[in-house]
């Protein structure tokens, strides 16, 4: 499938697929997008702790580099694994612009190993953040209570609804412990119906700018 980059209104780039007419992120703001939903809705929530992420969907890097920029806020120390079955290429992941719009030149090596860093092993990045990009796909994953919090980052129901059913939420939240939380940029019907069959709490809440809300779903097992 044909692909171009470009640019979203914060002035972030992203990848677009022409047959589907879909991009990587938000056309509102690649980076506004991930700082709101995976951040502000997910990340902050763990102020203080040891966090294990997994991403649905690692594609350009950009939620991992946002992490990786943002943990220390937190006082966090994370384990992060990104899930990724059809890998964006070299010249594609060279032609984001996330280091210079984040201000984060001195983080530019950083990016690029999250490129350039083997497949399917850990590679500690910094003392306490430790990154694994798995080349897999997602209906494979077949971790048991291991994360804390899930970046659920597929392509739009519009173009890939498989990737919303039932069954790949029953996966997501056999991936999580306990309390384990959800988040995504969508918020749709069908999805939040989907998400509550496989056993999730669903609150909506307000979405990233452009878009008027999002799902953050959780995992609450009564003991
Ligand atoms: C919306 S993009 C993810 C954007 C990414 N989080 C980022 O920050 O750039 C969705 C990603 O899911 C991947 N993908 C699509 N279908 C998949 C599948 N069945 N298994 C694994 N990865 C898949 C795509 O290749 C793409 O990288």
């Amino acid at each position: 499938m044909k692909r171009n980059i470009v640019q979203t209104r914060d002035g972030s780039t992203t990848i677009h697929i022409e047959d589907w007419d879909e991009c990587y992120h938000s056309r509102f703001g690649a980076i506004q997008e991930a700082q709101h939903v995976f951040i502000k809705k997910g990340l902050s929530l763990f102020e203080n702790q040891s966090v294990s992420i997994l991403e649905i969907g690692f594609g350009t890097g950009l939620n991992a580099f946002i992490t990786f920029l943002e943990y220390p806020k937190f006082k966090q120390k994370i384990t992060y694994v990104g899930v990724e079955g059809y890998p964006v290429t070299v010249e594609e992941a060279q032609a984001m612009n996330y280091v210079s719009e984040l201000n984060a030149e001195t983080e530019r090596p950083i990016f690029e190993k999250l490129h350039h860093s083997s497949w399917n092993e850990p590679h500690v990045l910094q003392e306490d953040f430790v990154f694994t990009k798995r080349q897999q796909f997602f209906t494979d994953i077949n971790d048991s209570a291991s994360f804390d919090l899930i970046y659920f980052d597929a392509f739009g129901y519009d173009v890939q609804p498989e990737l919303w059913t039932a069954e790949i939420f029953n996966i997501m939240y056999k991936a999580l412990k306990n309390k384990g939380v959800l988040v995504t940029y969508a918020a749709r019907g069908v999805i939040k119906r989907n998400m509550i069959e496989a056993g999730f709490t669903v609150e909506k809440l307000e979405g990233a700018p452009g878009k008027r809300e999002m799902f953050r779903a959780i995992k609450e097992i009564m003991e």
